[in-house]
């Protein structure tokens, strides 16, 4: 088992369920892959990552070779012995961070030169660039490098950039070369242009992948907007290849979006709303922050089995929040990964059982019930 492939196991209307298999350990999916931006998915150990369900860490690019830089960790054996997770990671190229978080961007054919938003200093991404980043890095899953225009955006603007990321898509294609057991996925631009999405699909295919990203959503479109999109844009992918989500979401983004046909996703949300003191449950959002847990004995979902719920009271979660203590943070940020990782296997089950409609209701159901 030292290549990379995919196989579906079952369908269920557009939501698929599988496994990737890399020689770093299988993918189930759909899959959900925690944030670890800066060699760590802050305020967990991997091992409880790991043990919140998780099958393949997401990295960056942008931040990662800023600080500590790409050749020093390839120097110290490689991202995932610097970080302790041996299992897959699949790292993001950089273009979108840097059109979010560097200062001074200029944008060419050849790339994007900026200055990195942590010292001022002058950097240049390229696809060449990027793709050899990745391999130092030692990513499992390597994403082309891209262009994403924020939203909204004008027809032509979207158009153009979206060529532009297909130009790129090419390039990376090359400067990647050949890697057994590595995957290169492909991110399709397009914005909320159908002809668009389907035209950076066929460049994309044409090209040829092992995985394809839906990327330049979630960015202020709105849910409704987004599935719009996801109503058609997973169609105009290959059938038998990963289809990643990248960006997404709330669990009631990444229940629709598994619906439509995607099998990989990412979110900082999980791990970010930990450590301001929201938590996702069945029940929908608890903020721990609030007066009304200040003494209630009761643990925050009685139903789940991770360390927060089974050991600590609502009580206990909302003092260690208020008195601005670590394990808040901790806590938390465990509970919420569990949660999505728990979303994801009963996604799994029921499309391999046939039943993803029932399982989806019954998903809404809890959380049209409310908190307690
Ligand atoms: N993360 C969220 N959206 C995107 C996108 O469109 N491109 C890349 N590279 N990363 C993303
Ligand atoms: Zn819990």
């Amino acid at each position: 088992m030292d290549r990379f492939s995919f196989s579906l196991t079952a369908c269920d209307g557009a939501a698929r369920t599988g496994v990737i298999n890399t020689p770093r350990g299988q993918i189930r999916t759909p899959a959900f892959m925690p944030v670890g931006t800066a060699a760590t998915v802050k305020a967990m150990l991997p091992e409880s990552v790991r043990e919140t369900g998780a099958d393949i860490l997401l990295g960056n690019t942008y931040h990662l070779m800023l600080r500590p830089g790409a050749e020093r960790i390839a120097r110290l054996g490689g991202l995932h012995r610097f970080m302790n997770w041996d299992r897959p990671i699949l790292t993001d190229s950089g273009g979108f961070q840097v059109m979010s978080l560097a200062d001074l961007r200029k944008l060419t054919e050849t790339g994007v030169t900026f200055r990195s938003h942590i010292d001022g200093s002058k950097h240049e991404l390229t696809p060449e660039r990027s793709m050899e980043i990745q391999r130092l890095l030692g990513s499992d899953i390597v994403m082309a490098f891209d262009e994403c225009p924020a939203l909204p955006a004008d027809r032509d603007r979207i158009a153009h950039s979206m060529r532009l990321s297909m130009r790129w898509a090419d390039r990376s294609r090359v400067a990647f070369g050949d890697r057994p057991g590595h995957a290169l996925f492909g991110i399709m631009q397009g914005g909320l242009e159908r002809d668009l999405r389907e035209e950076s699909a066929e460049a994309l295919t044409a090209i040829g992948f092992e995985g394809y990203a839906v990327g330049g959503l979630a960015v202020g479109e709105g849910q409704e907007a987004m599935f719009g999109c996801l109503d058609y844009a997973p169609g105009f992918l290959p059938a038998d290849k990963p289809r990643y989500l990248m960006g997404v979401g709330k669990p009631d983004d990444i229940v629709g979006a598994v619906k439509r046909g995607i099998d990989m996703m990412d979110c900082v949300l999980p791990s970010r709303s930990g450590r301001t003191g929201q938590a996702w449950t069945r029940r929908g959002q608890v903020n721990l922050k609030n007066a009304r847990h200040a003494d209630d004995p009761r643990p925050l979902d009685e139903a789940c089995g991770c360390p927060a719920c089974r050991s600590y009271s609502r009580a206990y979660l909302h003092h260690v929040f208020r008195a601005n203590e670590m394990i808040s943070g901790m806590l938390l940020t465990w509970h919420n990964l569990h949660y999505f990782q728990q979303i994801m296997s009963g996604m799994r089950s029921a499309i391999a059982e046939g039943r993803f409609d029932t399982w989806e209701a019954a998903f809404h159901a809890d959380r049209a019930a409310g908190d307690i």
